[in-house]
């Protein structure tokens, strides 16, 4: 086990993704050695063990068939040479099935990307963890945050190695499609947004703080739309989750929301003129869940709660409903052409907010590599320095809880601020619904309640939490 005696070959090298470096000192390793062990697809029967088996290869055959249902339109795009990018596109795809269903090694990427080098750095790393007779990292043996990120990174790969199509999203469709099947629950949302905030000035300091938590708990139900749970399968909000809030509440495990409310409204009153509360929101899945997060993004301005937002999406097209930059902007824009007021008066201000830079979006490769946010500070010191900026981060959705606690078998009750294994880049909190079988911070006895009469209530979305990480 060299982990922890030598630095890992992704940890020694400068990388070519700028911005990011992997040399880390023999502390990491050290900490790394006192954590617990992955979840993986070794353990048959678990969540990992299933989506590796059922859920993965369903989600490279409907990315196979939407390629293939976009036949005409690539060969009308592009000619002959759009219908022999699509068959590459196919073909790597169905490679890609192929060498997962029968659990073969797992390979090097070889085009070039900006996070090519790091990448097979990270396979390096993942071959220096086993012994000898273990053979090269495979799908179900590795971990399962690494594989399944590799995944997503292999689509990616076989899209920009077929030309002239390369920057094709093959879940670009379902991602629309979400949106369009949640309008109603949009529009109850943009309305009740526009009626509090032209009450806004009227609002008394515990009126705000209800109508921050309610658009916290949006926010939080939001995340039960993600697309890859159910393998690109549509999962829109039919209903105003305006109105179910109270029903939800006993399904919220861990609630910190009056945490982040005495935090914020501590950084309201005691900013001088002039001076900057900054929000920073690293974004989960596109639709509806983007809504929700851009309506509280609104309102955190509005309330004054904070006096600028800086949102994280994903460079690539990530776990099928990930928020790309041409989602984020594509969601707006759909939004102020909408025939409803109050729905196109959100998309007008939106835009508003990120033309004058109140709202401002980034990316970074970091966010679609598969490490764990632990070693952030090392592997990307740029992106980590950007986040010690913030007032507060809220990291959205079931993916980022698992980087940020490794996606390991940590004991139910071990604290949040254990399991960060020393990520404290600025104030934080995980708003997610429970899709893995991994969650920490919970109080003595409070797993076993659903551990007998829920089996699967680690995974079904239907919990959720706010876990905060910071001063009190
Ligand atoms: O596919 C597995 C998984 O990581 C689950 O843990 C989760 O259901 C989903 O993908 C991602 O969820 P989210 O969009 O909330 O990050
Ligand atoms: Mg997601």
């Amino acid at each position: 086990m060299p982990l922890p005696f030598s630095a890992p070959p992704w940890r020694r090298h400068r990388l070519s993704c700028s911005g990011c470096d992997a040399s880390v000192g023999a502390g990491t390793a050290e900490v790394m050695a006192r954590t617990p062990a992955s979840l993986s697809g070794q353990d048959e029967g678990s969540f990992a063990y299933l989506t590796i088996k059922d859920r993965i290869p369903q989600i490279l055959t409907r990315a196979i068939d939407t390629l293939h249902r976009h036949k005409s339109e690539f060969f009308e795009k592009h000619g002959e040479k759009g219908t022999e990018a699509e068959k590459k596109a196919i073909s790597l795809l169905s490679k890609l099935r192929n060498e997962l269903q029968t659990d073969k090694p797992i390979i090097p990427f070889v085009e070039k990307f900006v996070d090519t080098d790091i990448w097979n750095q990270y396979l390096e790393y993942q071959q220096s963890l086993l012994n000898e007779n273990d053979g090269k990292p495979r799908w179900f043996y590795s971990p399962w945050l690494f594989v399944e990120c590799y995944m997503y990174r292999r689509i990616h790969e076989a899209i920009i190695q077929s030309p002239p199509i390369d920057d094709f999203d093959v879940f670009k469709e379902s991602k629309d499609q979400n949106f369009f099947e949640s309008q109603e629950s949009v529009i109850a949302l943009c309305t009740h947004l526009q009626e509090v905030v032209r009450a806004i000035e009227d609002l008394d300091e515990n009126q705000l703080r209800e109508e921050f938590f309610r658009l916290l708990q949006i926010s939080l139900w939001g995340n039960k739309c993600d697309l890859s749970l159910s393998s690109g399968e549509t999962r829109s909000q039919k209903t105003n989750v305006i109105n179910s809030l109270e029903e939800l509440k006993p399904l919220i495990l861990v609630n910190d929301m009056e945490r982040l409310w005495l935090l914020l409204n501590n950084c309201k009153k005691t900013r001088e003129k002039a001076s900057i509360t900054r929000v920073v929101i690293v974004l989960d899945n596109s639709g509806f869940e983007l809504v929700t997060d851009l309506v509280l993004a609104d309102f955190l301005l509005s309330s004054q709660l904070a006096t600028e937002i800086h949102f994280y999406g994903k460079t690539i097209p990530w776990f099928v409903s990930d928020t790309t930059i041409r989602d984020f902007n594509w969601l707006i824009e759909q939004m102020k052409m909408s025939n409803h007021k109050w729905m196109s008066k959100c998309g007008a201000d939106w835009e508003a907010y990120v033309k004058t830079g109140r709202w401002v979006y980034r990316d970074h490769i970091f966010w679609t590599l598969p490490h764990e946010f632990c070693v952030m500070s090392q592997v990307a010191p740029d992106l980590y320095a950007e986040l010690q900026k913030a007032h507060l981060i809220l990291f959205k959705g079931d993916l980022n809880y698992r980087k940020l606690t490794g996606d390991r078998k940590w004991e139910f009750t071990v604290p949040f601020h254990q399991a960060l294994n020393g990520f404290h880049p600025a104030p934080l909190c995980s708003i997610r619904t429970l899709k893995a079988e991994l969650q920490v911070g919970l109080k003595p006895g409070q797993a076993e309640q659903y551990v007998a009469s829920e089996p699967n209530w680690l995974t079904t979305g239907k919990y959720g939490i706010f876990q905060f990480d910071g001063p009190l």
